[in-house]
């Protein structure tokens, strides 16, 4: 047999003393696309640090093959030097740094040749064109979108003669638009022999990329199969273990009077030419879902955070919450109100890294356990994080581990778990299931439904559109800062949606 280019045998890696994988093997030929599905927390970002180098030789047990040759790296410059590179689930660009300097960054001093500013500038021009981007080398990071991002390290993987490109979930925060690019690259490099693994929870993504499809389940290997004699249903029960009928478990419930009205919203950052909202009037009821759709760019996420007193911007808007005019100004001033939001990025709004996912989750309800004279009432904090995590099923070894160390949707998770603890009127999620696994998005859907029953109200903005119709029961459409449609959730179907999210932008 033809020796693979890649070949992982029985990885064993453990966090004190908890096991994340055990005794996990792969392989992969030159040119193969090997998707990497599992459950949150189920190992799959482990198993390609392990393989990447950032978990060094001796950190774990196994063994590492590439192109024939054991692999015993300390950290990733040993991989990247044998043509491994990784793209993280977090993006690790320098923010104030422009495209080219990012790209050659740590990679400048590993040719003899040193190029200089011309050579630097026509090369990036040239990887620039190969990830279909058009921009200049010079532009700052900063400036770009979290897909323009996405493009640019790959472009500066493929500065760095890379033979097998690990993924990990890429698609999760880009548009449809930048998906589909990114998608064409993986097919383009497979094509020039580059083998990728890619890690998604999209697995129409994975079905249409991949030769191989290897699903992780607790640490476990479960199965490696041939792409083309996989469903998405297959590969779901090989991931949870059992069959999940159904993937939005609607459930019947009372929907009440108007408790929200919003009149005349307004947003815009100061000199801007155009507003981020405007002139947005809507109304939600109690023990409703209201689905929010639209492009990226539309305006909803600014709506909401208008709602929750932390737009970056000069805004206005008319809040009347049963009954009661409001003027929002804080988050602190929304919380006590009854509006909880759990935010869209939750790296930059949402988590404090290095503290415990325990506190992460009581942090916005701290004054509730001090007493007059300042202490913390320890023991009811305890009881109600062991309640939290119980409720939302969060994966953590202890409430005092690091938040950071938690798989991402096991964050999520986490933050949800804090804003259901303010006992909210009005919870509004921004994009609630990015990066989440579909056993973990059934959780939360049921969760959505048993808050609803208990009289809470709910906006969801989501841009994945089977989960606006199959959770909400109304949905707004916005469309450059404007609201441009309103749908029942009877008979409304993604076109339907998509044409009024784009009407004008195609007519323009
Ligand atoms: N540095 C660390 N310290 C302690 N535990 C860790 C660390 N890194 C990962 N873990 C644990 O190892 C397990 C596997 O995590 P991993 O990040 O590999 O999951 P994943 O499959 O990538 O999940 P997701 O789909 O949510 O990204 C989880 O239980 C996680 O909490
Ligand atoms: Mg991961």
């Amino acid at each position: 047999m033809k020796q693979p280019l890649l070949d992982m045998r029985n990885i064993v890696k453990s966090f004190s003393g908890v096991r994340a994988l055990n005794g996990v093997s792969i392989t992969l030929g030159d040119g193969e696309v090997l998707s990497l599905c599992g459950e949150n927390g189920s190992g799959k970002s482990t198993l390609m640090k392990v393989l990447s180098g950032v978990w060094p030789y001796g950190s774990y047990d196994g063994e590492i093959y590439f192109q024939g040759q054991q692999v015993k790296a300390s950290g990733i410059r040993d991989t990247e030097a044998l043509g491994i590179v990784i793209i993280h689930q977090e993006l690790a660009l320098v923010k104030e740094l422009s495209v080219m300097e990012n790209i050659f960054l740590g990679n400048e001093l590993g040719s003899c040749v040193s190029l200089n500013d011309e050579m630097m500038h026509s090369r990036t021009r040239e990887l620039l064109a190969q990830v279909k981007l058009n921009i200049s080398p010079d532009t700052l990071i900063r400036e770009l979108g979290v897909g323009q991002q996405q493009l640019v390290e790959i472009a500066k993987a493929l500065n760095k003669n890379v033979k097998l490109l690990i993924l990990d979930e890429p698609t999760s925060s880009l548009t449809n638009n930048e998906i589909d690019i990114l998608l064409g690259i993986v097919q383009e490099l497979k094509g020039q022999g580059i083998a990728c693994v890619y890690i998604s929870h999209k697995l129409d993504e994975v079905l249409a990329l991949s030769n191989w499809v290897a699903v992780i389940r607790d640490g476990n290997h479960i199965a490696t199969k041939a792409a083309a004699e996989l469903t998405q249903n297959d590969i779901i029960s090989m991931m949870v273990g059992r069959q999940l009928d159904e993937l939005f478990p609607r459930e019947n419930h009372q929907i009440g009077e108007t408790i929200l009205q919003v009149t005349h919203a307004k947003a815009s950052q100061p000199g801007a030419s155009r507003c981020q909202v405007e002139d947005v009037s809507f109304s939600l009821r109690k023990g409703e879902i209201l689905g929010v759709a639209g492009l990226i760019g539309s305006g909803r996420t600014e709506l909401m955070q208008c709602l929750y007193g932390c737009y970056d911007g000069d805004y206005q808007a008319t809040i009347e919450l049963s009954g009661q005019t409001l003027q929002i100004r804080s988050q602190r001033a929304a919380l006590k109100a009854g509006i909880a939001m759990v935010p869209e990025d939750r790296k930059r709004h949402g988590i404090v890294p290095i503290m415990g996912v325990g506190r992460n989750i009581t942090l916005s309800i701290l004054d509730r356990y001090t007493a007059w004279f300042g202490a913390i009432d320890e023991e009811q904090e305890s009881h109600d994080i062991h309640d939290a995590i119980a409720r939302l099923k969060v994966k953590t070894a202890t409430s005092e581990l690091a938040i950071k160390n938690l798989s991402g949707g096991n964050q999520q998770k986490a933050i949800i778990a804090r804003f259901l603890l303010t006992k909210p009127k009005i919870l509004i999620l921004d994009e609630p299931t990015r990066g989440i696994d579909v056993g973990a998005k059934y959780e939360i859907y049921k969760l959505m439904f048993a808050l609803v029953k208990e009289g809470v109200s709910i906006i969801m903005v989501s841009s994945e559109l089977p989960e606006v119709i199959g959770i909400s029961d109304r949905v707004l459409v916005m469309h450059e800062g404007r609201l441009k449609g309103e749908f029942d959730h009877q008979g409304l179907t993604q076109e339907k949606i998509m044409n009024c999210a784009i009407k004008e932008a195609e007519s323009a």
